[in-house]
C-alpha cells in the first residue's frame, strides 16, 4: 500500500513537469498561430484597425492636445482601412473607424500636414453617408445619473449566488439578448471587444460538451442553456499581452451572468478545464473557431421554487 502510494507520488513528480511542458508548447503554438503578429486574417486586420482607432479616439479626449498631434497615427489607420476595405469590405468596425478619422480631421489641433489631410479625405469621400459624428470621437462625461441607491445595488449583487439546480422553464432568446446588452458594457483592453458567447440549448449537445472537458459533476444536466464565453486570440499581440484575453473574457463573463441575474435567471460558472487533445474535440463539437480561446462555461436556467446552494461565505478582504 505504502509502496504503491510512493510510486504514484513519484510518477506524479516526474510526469507533472512533462505534462506541463506539453501544455506550455500548446499554449505557445496557440499564441503564435493566432496572435495579431503573424499571418494576416480578417480578425487580425480588424484588430489592428481597432488598436489604431482607439489611439486616436483617446487622443481626441485628452484635455490638452499638442498642436499637430496624431498625424502618423491617422495615416497608419487610413492605410489599414484602405487595405482592409479592399480585402474584406465594409463592416461595423470600419464605419466606426471612418467616423473617428472624420472627428480627428475636425479637431482644431489635428495635423495641418496637407498630404495627410488629403489622403484621409480621399478615403472619407467615398463613405460620406456613413459619417455620423456620434459613432466615434470624444464624448462629454459628467456626474453619472442613475436611480438605484447603494443599498439597492448591494442587494442586487449579493442576491446573485451560484445555483446548480434549475426548473424546466426555458430561457428565451430575448432574455439572452438582454443579458448580452449588459455584457457589452464591459470595458476591454484597448476597446478590442474580443469576447463572444456561444449558446447551446440542445440537451444532447450540452451533455457532449460537458463530457469533453473535465470536472463535470452532473449538475449541468438540468440546466436549460449552456453558454460558453470565449475570447479571440487574434486581437492580441505579443507575449506581454498573453493573458489579456483571459482577463477580458472573465470580466465579460461576469457581466453576462449579472445580465442574467437582472432577469432573475439562475446560473453557475463551470471552469473550462482541458488538455490539448480534448480541446480539439471540444472545438469540433461546439464549432468554436480555432482562434477563440474558451474562457469559462456558464450553465443557466430558471430557479426552482426552492433549492439548496452552498453558503460560500465571503471573507473580509
Ligand atoms: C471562473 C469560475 C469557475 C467556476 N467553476 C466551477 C465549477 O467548475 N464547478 C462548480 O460547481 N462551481 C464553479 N464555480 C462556482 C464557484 O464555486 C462559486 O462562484 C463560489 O463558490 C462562490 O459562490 P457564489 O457564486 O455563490 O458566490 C466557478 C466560479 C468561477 C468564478
Amino acid at each position: 500500500m505504502i509502496i504503491k502510494k510512493m510510486i504514484r507520488r513519484l510518477m506524479a513528480l516526474i510526469l507533472g513537469p512533462v505534462i506541463n511542458i506539453r501544455y506550455f508548447f500548446y499554449d505557445f503554438k496557440q499564441t503564435i498561430n493566432h496572435s495579431i503578429i503573424l499571418n494576416n486574417t480578417e480578425d487580425k486586420s480588424k484588430a489592428q484597425i481597432m488598436l489604431a482607432m482607439h489611439g486616436i479616439e483617446k487622443g481626441l479626449a485628452f484635455r490638452e492636445k499638442k498642436q499637430n498631434w496624431g498625424g502618423e497615427k491617422s495615416i497608419h489607420l487610413t492605410r489599414l482601412l484602405k487595405e482592409h476595405l479592399k480585402k474584406y469590405g465594409k463592416s461595423e468596425v470600419v464605419v466606426v473607424a471612418l467616423n473617428i478619422l472624420n472627428a480627428y480631421l475636425s479637431d482644431a489641433s489635428s495635423t495641418k500636414n496637407e498630404n495627410t489631410r488629403i489622403e484621409i479625405n480621399q478615403l472619407l469621400k467615398d463613405y460620406q453617408t456613413d459619417l455620423k459624428s456620434y459613432t466615434g470621437g470624444a464624448k462629454v462625461v459628467s456626474y453619472p445619473e442613475f436611480k438605484a441607491g447603494y443599498n439597492d445595488i448591494l442587494q442586487f449583487y449579493s442576491t446573485r449566488t451560484s445555483v446548480r439546480d434549475f426548473s424546466s422553464r426555458e430561457i428565451t432568446e430575448e432574455e439572452i439578448n438582454r443579458a448580452k446588452q449588459i455584457a457589452r458594457t464591459t470595458p476591454t483592453a484597448c476597446n478590442r471587444q474580443t469576447s463572444r458567447i456561444h449558446v447551446f440549448k440542445d440537451k444532447e449537445t450540452i451533455r457532449k460538451i460537458l463530457d469533453n472537458q473535465w470536472g463535470d459533476q452532473g449538475w449541468g444536466n438540468n440546466a436549460d442553456t449552456l453558454f460558453i464565453v470565449t475570447s479571440n486570440l487574434s486581437y492580441f499581440g505579443d507575449t506581454y499581452e498573453r493573458k489579456q484575453a483571459y482577463i477580458d473574457g472573465g470580466m465579460f463573463a461576469m457581466n453576462f451572468v449579472m445580465g442574467l441575474h437582472t432577469q432573475k435567471i439562475a446560473s453557475c460558472f463551470k471552469m473550462y478545464i482541458s488538455e490539448p487533445r480534448m480541446e480539439k474535440q471540444f472545438k469540433k463539437i461546439t464549432q468554436i473557431p480555432p482562434q477563440e480561446a474558451p474562457i469559462v462555461l456558464i450553465l443557466a436556467g430558471y430557479y426552482l421554487e426552492s433549492s439548496l446552494s452552498p453558503v460560500s461565505y465571503k471573507i473580509d478582504i
